[in-house]
């Protein structure tokens, strides 16, 4: 070390990847795990005691990075392949900078603070960051507020909060994470504390981004991808990949609180089919159950749960049944019996089981946080999934809610898997961990199938374990807004699979607004349309027959997309990479996508734009880089970086695809399995000079075939020319999974194009012009190479 003044006594590493500071106060341990993330790890005493954290997945391997170390007059300065951490001599402050363009993505301002709180023996702890001008700050979970979250203070502290409002904070969810965006500039912070934390972005200070919690340890990771999607690629792979869902989920679910009777459910289903919306889960809400008790069945309502099940699986619809946290006290019911015996209810500190009331009355609620209630909690569902047939559980109320004091005294206990601790510490995971004990369940009982799971609640790598909705929305524009930017900050916080109650949760939709929000979250992760049921019902038949066709359309545009859908959420859960992107993320290398917050992506090659206003029948876009066409249409969209005018009629949203990808479909179905084995449409539309590449996964859409390699992940190179485009394929997996009749589909070649030469492998075909000025032709499936030539007048 060099004579200079350091603010630290002490800088040694304890492994090499791992680098100890001793400071005045405290000290710090920078763990640099992978070239783009280094966790930073403060603590008062000497020992760094090693506390599971729920949110990093425990099966995440560094991916350790080569490292330099070197010396300045100003810091002490290591260097992974992507990043410098620069460590002042003055105060210890960090610097984050990027080692190619050398540019300051984050640096300390004051620094770390921390300060004791007496009553409890806990520390306060924060660290103040810069926040400098022009700097947009993404994430952090369900807010419902702008994309840019600058100016605002929020927290993590999850609440049942219905009805919320733009502004509304804390809701259901605590996903600490949040990414700054400016020029040039793109990273990523994970605060990884379960406490009470909050997030003052330039509030106190419009200069500073404070970040901080009511205990725990300051224990933040700074992550920085190649690009800001990859940073968040980056962060769900530090959180955990989420499973792969089995396909029919992706499809479309219809719910409200509650159908309740099998009568009731049965004339849904018929309903359904005979107005051809697709639709291939319905889900059963507390009315179901027998007195709100979690896993029992209202059998005056529902007589035979097996029968009704598995009749509505022959018509192709998956019975999804929610389940609380509250455990009614009752003697008589097994699941309370069995949970008091094996003694997996929450105490309060001096012994006594914690009460409150929920649904059903005065309750127990299990304390997820121990390794044992969660094997207990998991073992309740061998009847409802093994011998009923439920495909997916719903884990709502599990902030956890209790009425009317919202939620758990403080002083309640937690396992905290073996480190015990108070309702302050384990709030933010309660509902992650009962999401986590009922995947379990379902993977247990239904070892073939891949579990689906909702949560309401969840922590930081709660795509691990479930899907989820943004809650209880009203039904009105500015939730139809808020939730379009859930969504994407949903999935810019490594949750993709994420869907909002279409049309809203409270009070009635105009047929208007009820078009809009089916149109846009028929492309957004999860699509339910659930309701409370309070104000009349929300089934897509019930706006009047205009909006029924449009609304269909909408839906089975979804079924059409399916392959390509469903290769995005392989794509999640294999690398991470979101399904949806919000365009400042996908775009960031232009600051004026920073201030568009309703167009996203869906994967790459898919732009969505939604409508949020009543009676907008055309509204000013961004048209982003590249050649993009009108999915509908095939119009070519004018080629600007700025403000575009596009018609949006009510029929459906304007939606652009890319020119040179391949987006691979299928004929629209009732539900997912409908036909055997559908004919795979490849529709791609032309550019020239472009390369680009997409692809396709397909396998048996549920089970775990796929990872003994049974599935076809098809990777199509696109070159496009002035006169020609050629196509080559490779794959991966298995070719004993077969593949279905591959159709491809030519959009878009110039106007003039004439003489189209259209070979396969080498062999020229003939290829149909469809008279829309699409040229079609059928391609033998193990097809390598498409060549596209033509002459132009
Ligand atoms: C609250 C949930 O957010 C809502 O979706 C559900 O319908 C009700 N609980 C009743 O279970």
């Amino acid at each position: 070390m060099s004579e200079t003044f350091t603010a630290w006594s002490r800088a040694e590493w304890v492994d090499p990847h791992t680098l100890e500071l001793a400071l005045p106060t405290n000290n710090l341990r920078i763990y640099f795990l992978d070239k783009g993330i280094v966790r930073l790890r403060y603590v008062s005493g000497a020992v760094f005691e090693n506390i599971p954290s729920y949110g990093v997945d425990p099966e995440y391997e560094p991916d350790y990075p080569e490292l330099a170390e070197e010396e300045t007059a100003y810091a002490l300065e290591v260097r992974t392949p992507r990043l410098i951490v620069r460590i002042r001599r003055a105060d210890a402050g960090l610097e984050f900078i990027h080692r190619r363009t050398n540019t300051v993505l984050n640096r300390d301002a004051e620094g770390m603070g921390h300060r004791k709180i007496e009553w409890n023996g806990e520390e306060k702890v924060w660290v103040s960051k810069h926040l400098p001008e022009g700097e947009h700050v993404f994430g952090l979970g369900d807010k419902p507020w702008a994309l840019n979250l600058r100016g605002r203070r929020f927290e993590m502290w999850g609440a049942d909060y219905y009805a919320f409002k733009e502004g509304s904070d804390p809701l259901y969810k605590n996903i600490p994470f949040y990414m700054g965006l400016n020029r040039g500039v793109q990273y990523g912070i994970f605060f990884d504390n379960t406490m009470r934390s909050y997030f003052d972005i330039g509030v106190a200070n419009p200069e500073r981004l404070i970040f901080g919690a009511d205990g725990g340890v300051m224990d933040y990771y700074f992550v920085c991808g190649k690009s800001a999607v990859d940073t968040v690629r980056l962060y769900t792979c530090l959180t955990g990949l989420p499973p792969l869902p089995p396909r029919w989920a992706l499809g479309y679910h219809q719910s409200k609180w509650s159908y309740g009777s099998e009568e009731v459910v049965n004339a849904l289903v018929a309903k359904l089919r005979e107005q051809r919306i697709p639709c291939d889960c319905v889900h059963l809400d507390i009315h179901h159950m027998n007195q709100y008790q979690d896993l029992t069945w209202d059998r005056t309502k529902f007589p035979d749960p097996p029968g009704m099940i598995s009749r509505l699986e022959e018509q192709g619809i998956k019975v999804v049944t929610i389940v609380n946290p509250g455990i009614k006290i009752n003697p008589d019911n097994y699941v309370w019996r069995s949970g008091f015996e094996r003694n997996v209810f929450c105490r309060r500190h001096d012994g006594a089981l914690l009460e409150g009331s929920v649904w059903p009355g005065l309750c127990n609620f299990p304390d997820y946080t121990a390794p044992r209630t969660r094997a207990w909690w998991a073992h309740l569902f061998k009847r409802q999934i093994a011998e009923y047939g439920v495909r997916g559980i719903w884990t709502d109320m599990n902030e956890p809610v209790m009425f009317p004091d919202k939620t758990f005294p403080d002083d309640t206990r937690h396992d905290y898997d073996g480190y015990s601790c108070s309702h302050l510490k384990a709030h933010n995971v309660y509902g992650h961990c009962m999401a986590r004990a009922t995947r379990e369940g379902m993977a247990q009982f239904a070892p073939d199938r891949r579990p689906f799971v909702l949560s309401r609640s969840g922590y930081a790598g709660m795509q691990r374990y479930a899907a989820t909705w943004t809650g209880d929305c009203e039904a009105d524009w500015d939730n139809l807004k808020m939730a379009n930017l859930q969504c994407q900050r949903l999935a810019a916080s490594g949750v993709s699979f994420c869907g909002s109650d279409a049309g809203g949760f409270l009070k009635h939709p105009t047929p208007e607004l009820f078009c809009r929000w089916m149109q846009m979250a028929a492309f957004h992760g999860f699509f339910r349309n659930h309701s409370s049921g309070e104000f009349g019902g929300q089934e897509p038949w019930l706006f009047g027959e205009e909006i029924l066709g449009y609304v269909r359309h909408a839906i089975e545009e979804r079924y059409r997309l399916m392959p390509y859908i469903y290769t995005q959420f392989y794509k999640y859960s294999t690398q991470g990479i979101p399904v949806i992107r919000p365009l400042a993320l996908q775009c960031e290398e232009n600051p004026d996508t920073f201030w568009r917050s309703s167009e996203f992506f869906l994967g790459d090659d898919l732009y969505i734009v939604p409508v949020h206003h009543p009676g907008e029948t055309g509204r000013f876009i961004y048209i982003p880089d590249g050649r993009w066409y009108s999915y509908w249409t095939d119009e070519l969209a004018p080629r600007s970086l700025k403000e575009t005018w596009v018609e949006a009629p009510l029929s459906r949203l304007p939606v652009f695809v890319r020119g040179g990808a391949v987006i691979p479909r299928w004929p629209v179905q009732q539900y997912m399995g409908e036909l055997r084995n559908p004919p795979c449409m490849l529709d791609i539309w032309w550019a020239p000079n472009y390369e680009h590449s997409s692809s396709c996964f397909s396998d048996e859409g549920d089970g775990y075939g796929y990872l003994e390699g049974l599935y076809r992940y098809m990777t199509f190179n696109y070159i496009g020319g002035r006169d020609y485009f050629t196509l080559v394929r490779t794959d991966q997996g298995h070719k004993a999974f077969s593949l279905p009749v591959l159709m491809l589909r030519i959009h878009c070649l110039p106007a003039g194009a004439r003489n189209i030469v259209f070979t396969v492998d080498g062999q020229p075909r003939d290829i149909r012009a469809d008279g829309k000025g699409v040229y079609e032709a059928e391609i033998p499936v193990c097809f390598t190479r498409i060549e596209v030539s033509f002459t132009r007048e």
